[in-house]
């Protein structure tokens, strides 16, 4: 019976050729593993770069749009009614504005500040820090309100500086009028956002993005 296999001495030929064969496959899923994992991190990481492209463009066109809507209907008001009717426009235009952007962009679009006048626009830690770093310069070289944008975990977050200008210190400067500032005090018993000089930081616009509506945003469904 030489030259022929007993069945038994085959069936193990066939074993331990499939066992090499599942090793073979095993080491080389394990060699292509880190080029995978580095694969798979660089489309996550070119993936959240043009997520943040779009939510950075995005956000820029939000935070102009706030800032000339409420310039214009502040100074329409103050033309109008003087700064005690302007008093409506800051206290029910600002925020009806912030919640048309948001529910149109599907961001979180709002104003803060180091010194508030209302309290739900209190800064977070975030806000803080960033504002803080432009308290006395809150314009860069060429004259534009600084700017600063981040991922923070699953989000996108920008920020833009408002600097104080003349118009603002009528009811955000040193010297206020007595009737303003009783009506201003009424509204806002906890108000800190007087004392303010043009040219400083008066607050900033504050725009989040959650990863998830980038996504949609980015694929056109928003
Ligand atoms: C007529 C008075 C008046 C004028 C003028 C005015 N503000 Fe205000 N400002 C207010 C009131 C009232 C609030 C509170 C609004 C609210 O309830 O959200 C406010 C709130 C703010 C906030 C939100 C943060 C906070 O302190 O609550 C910022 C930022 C701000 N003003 C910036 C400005 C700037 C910049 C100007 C000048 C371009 C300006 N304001 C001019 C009355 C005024």
């Amino acid at each position: 019976m030489n030259g022929t296999l007993s069945p038994l001495t085959s069936t193990k030929a066939i074993t331990r050729e499939k066992l090499k064969n599942q090793l073979q496959h095993a080491v080389f899923l394990l060699l292509s593993l880190p080029s995978l994992t580095a694969y798979a991190q660089d489309t996550a990481a070119q993936e959240r770069t043009l997520l943040g492209e779009t939510a950075q463009a995005r956000s820029e066109i939000l935070a102009d749009r706030f800032q000339m809507e409420l310039l214009s209907a502040l100074n329409a008001a103050m033309a109008a009614q003087g700064p005690q009717g302007a008093i409506g426009v800051c206290a029910s235009t600002a925020p009806m504005i912030a919640a048309q952007l948001s529910q149109e962009s599907g961001a979180s679009v709002r104003r803060t500040a180091l010194r508030t006048r209302n309290p739900l626009a209190i800064a977070d830690a975030t806000e803080q820090e960033v504002m803080q770093s432009w308290a006395t310069a809150p314009l860069d070289e060429n004259g534009s309100p600084k700017r600063w944008s981040s991922w923070e975990g699953d989000e996108y977050r920008y920020m833009r500086a408002i600097p104080t200008m003349p118009l603002c210190l009528t009811c955000h400067g040193e010297q206020i009028d007595p009737g303003l500032s009783a009506i201003i005090r009424a509204y806002y018993p906890e108000d800190q956002a007087t004392g303010f000089t043009a040219g400083q930081l008066r607050g900033a616009f504050s725009i989040r993005w959650d990863e998830a509506t980038l996504l949609r945003v980015a694929a056109g469904e928003n």
